[in-house]
């Protein structure tokens, strides 16, 4: 996934990640990790800069001279990287494998294919879909990280590529495409728990996902390709109920496609996984998969947690 010397999560335990960045080792809260104790103690004094969350936002505290911002490289995508006021980064290495797994539904797509990407941050998603040929549109409320998302295409030479930027609010964004008759084959949705789009909307995933997702899959029905959620938060157990609420909303989807929800994780160097969140992904059936759709007709939603 990433080469070692870019991302790599070195331990975890005691409610804290140790990870590399490029050429920084960094110190970071990760409730997951709260019942782990750490295996590489040695390592943990070698972090150049450790971050405490206090009451609101948090502090780091720095061991050495870090710049301001640098990149860290997964295969042609340059990601900068920036120490936030929220402990962030810029990027969440835990959803390499659905940058690779978007770029893979485009390819396997044989065919043009416009891609919304919602809740789209930094960008990652949106490079890897751009990157294999798709149009994208990328929305997300905040507009320093659409900036920084901008940048990030640059960085990776995709400066020139079909992406349109917007900043707005996802629910919003979604309700003006179908009134202005705006079609997608695919979307990619990574919501917060909680947020707020630019004018201050609130956005509340349990209260909200049904409705958004709704939309999604009107915007997408005349030719869905694909459908990937994601969640920072949620473990198993929410893959699990995302994939019920999918099913729920569109039935149809469970006999046109292949379904799936996994838990999302983060790999150390010794193979241990610390929690991060779960994905669910539906895509079309392809020729090249039709056996397998005939099977599983009849059946119940494909699900293989991981
Ligand atoms: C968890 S991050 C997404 C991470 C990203 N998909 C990735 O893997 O790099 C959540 C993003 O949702 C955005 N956001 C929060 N509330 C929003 C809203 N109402 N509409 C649009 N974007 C929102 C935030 O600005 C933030 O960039």
């Amino acid at each position: 996934m990433f080469a070692t010397d870019q991302y790599q999560l070195l331990d975890f335990g005691a409610g804290r990640k140790l990870e590399r960045f490029g050429p920084y080792v960094l110190d970071r809260p990760a409730p997951a990790a709260a019942d782990t104790v750490p295996r590489a103690r040695e390592l943990w004094p070698t972090a150049d800069a450790r971050f405490e969350r206090d009451s609101g936002a948090g502090r780091w505290s720095l061991q050495c001279e870090i710049e301001p911002s640098w990149y860290v490289h997964h295969g042609p995508l340059a990601f900068e990287i920036k120490l936030t006021e929220f402990g962030h980064l810029g990027i969440f290495p835990e959803q390499a494998e659905n940058w690779k797994w978007i770029a893979q539904q485009v390819q396997l797509a044989g065919e043009p294919m416009r891609i919304l990407n919602l809740f789209a941050y930094t960008g990652a998603s949106t490079l890897a879909a751009a990157a294999a040929g798709a149009e994208v549109t990328h929305v997300d409320a905040a507009a320093n990280v659409v900036g920084w998302a901008r940048r990030n295409a640059a960085a990776s030479g995709l400066v020139d590529a079909p992406v349109r930027w917007i900043t707005e609010d996802a629910l919003k964004f979604v309700r003006r495409e179908l009134k202005r008759g705006h079609r997608y084959q695919a979307v990619v949705l990574d919501p917060p728990g909680y947020g707020h789009g630019p004018r201050g909307e609130t956005w509340k995933l349990d209260a909200m996902l049904g409705e958004l997702l709704g939309l999604c899959l009107e915007l997408t029905a005349d030719n869905r390709q694909f459908i990937l959620i994601s969640c920072h938060s949620g473990d198993l157990a929410f893959a699990n109920e995302l994939l019920k609420l999918v099913v729920a909303e569109q039935p149809s989807l469970r006999d046109a496609g292949t379904i799936t929800g996994r838990d999302m994780a983060l790999i150390s160097a010794e193979g241990a996984r610390l929690p991060a969140g779960a994905t669910v992904r539906w895509h079309a059936e392809r020729p090249s998969t039709a056996k397998r759709s005939d099977h599983r007709a009849a059946g119940p939603p494909t699900h293989r947690p991981s």
